[in-house]
């Protein structure tokens, strides 16, 4: 992918996974996306659903050009959290294969990672096959707009 094609990456955690979005941040960067930081700024408690909704609202406002990376201490809260947002695919990713496939078949747009704790030399693999793997459509498109219909179905109360 060209450098000026990459898109920006929204990134946020609460203070559990602190060490693991200023772990990603020189990650993103030595790859060529500009980040948007959202906070946490510090490693006081606070409430990841705070997070979850500034991350969400980036990539639907970003409409394709915003992708996003959240992270708590297990990553199920703030994926809980996330997912919340019409339009929001989160997926807590804790393997390289799930990174994979979270894109083809899921076109995930945001990568949730566990925070506590979290093993660098992994996150790197599972970041880097998350950005350059592609969502394959075709049968997988049919399963997203019946996600949609849900999100008609059941949203907005
Ligand atoms: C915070 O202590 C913890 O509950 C949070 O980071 C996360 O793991 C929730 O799912």
């Amino acid at each position: 992918m060209d450098r000026k094609d990459n898109p920006i990456i929204a990134i946020g955690s609460d203070h559990a996974a602190f060490e693991l979005k200023e772990f990603l941040k020189p990650l993103l960067h030595s790859m060529g996306y500009s980040i948007d930081d959202v906070g946490t700024y510090n490693r006081e408690s606070c409430d990841y659903p705070d997070y979850a909704e500034k991350v969400a609202l980036a990539v639907i406002k970003g409409a394709g050009k915003v992708r996003g990376i959240l992270s708590c201490g297990t990553g199920i809260g703030i994926s809980i959290a996330a997912n919340k947002v019409p339009g929001i695919r989160a997926a807590l990713v804790t393997s390289e294969e799930a990174a994979r496939v979270s894109r083809q078949h899921n076109d995930a747009n945001i990568l949730v990672l566990a925070g506590r704790p979290f093993d660098a030399a992994q996150v790197e693999r599972m970041v880097k096959i998350w950005f350059s793997t592609d969502f394959e459509g075709g049968r997988h498109e049919r399963r997203l707009e019946k996600i949609r219909a849900l999100e008609k179905k059941y949203g907005g109360e």
